[in-house]
């Protein structure tokens, strides 16, 4: 499974790069607003950091001015995919953007025959939110599950990128189901790693090695 970051903070996006598990970025205009950046600039820093597609979202909500901000978008860089929202106009710049050949993120997903439609509109990925659905009372990951199982029937190239995730428990539910991506905060990645016992374990370790007086490096 690919892990994408979920930010617009160029800090949180160096230090975990430099881990090399990081396989791509995912913007929204909340993400951009919290980086306090110009959008543009933003994303052509961020474009420099991944080698992976960096999402970066149109603003406009008529097919005419989507198209013409996702033409724009993509001139930043070859990795930049256009993320356009799932309306009856985002379907249609997603199918005129991709018979381009721009790579698009179709985002604000919530059922699978929305899923199914932008699969259908030549989406490279879709993007549905899971946890937004969990906050409403909802199941999200049913939803990645009905998705999966739809995608699996048909012959479709369009990748599930699991999003709104928020916590460790999505990435494993996640994971489980086969899902291709899961777009991360970077608070959640860190807590992937986290274990008490891992810690506890190596404190132990350390405290017994000390004691003999080694060094491994030590000539
Ligand atoms: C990413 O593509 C989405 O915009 C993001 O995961 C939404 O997450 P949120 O529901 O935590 O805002």
């Amino acid at each position: 499974m690919k892990f994408f970051l979920d930010t617009a903070n160029v800090d949180e996006i160096t230090e975990l790069a430099s881990t090399g598990l990081v396989d791509g970025i995912t913007t929204n205009p909340s993400l951009i607003a919290a980086s306090g950046r110009n959008m543009i600039e933003v994303i052509k820093e961020i474009t420099g950091l991944v080698d992976g597609p960096v999402s970066a979202e149109v603003t406009a909500t008529d097919y005419d001015n989507m198209v013409a901000e996702g033409r724009l978008l993509k001139q930043i860089a070859k990795n930049v995919a256009v993320k356009v929202p799932l309306t009856f106009d985002g379907l249609k710049a997603c199918k005129t953007l991709a018979d381009e050949g721009t790579s698009v993120n179709v985002t604000l997903c919530f059922s699978a025959t929305q899923a199914l439609l932008a699969a259908k509109a030549g989406a490279t990925f879709i993007s549905p939110f899971a946890g937004r659905l969990d906050d409403i009372g909802g199941v999200g990951m049913e939803l990645i599950s009905d998705i999966i199982e739809v995608y699996s029937n048909y012959d479709f190239k369009t990748e599930v990128l699991v999003a709104s995730v928020r916590g460790p428990l999505h990435v494993l539910q996640a994971a489980r189901m086969g899902a291709d991506i899961a777009t991360v905060p970077a608070a959640v990645i860190k807590a992937l790693y986290k274990h008490p016992l891992t810690d506890k374990g190596l404190e132990a370790f350390i405290s017994d090695w000390e004691k003999t007086g080694q060094s491994i490096l030590e000539k």
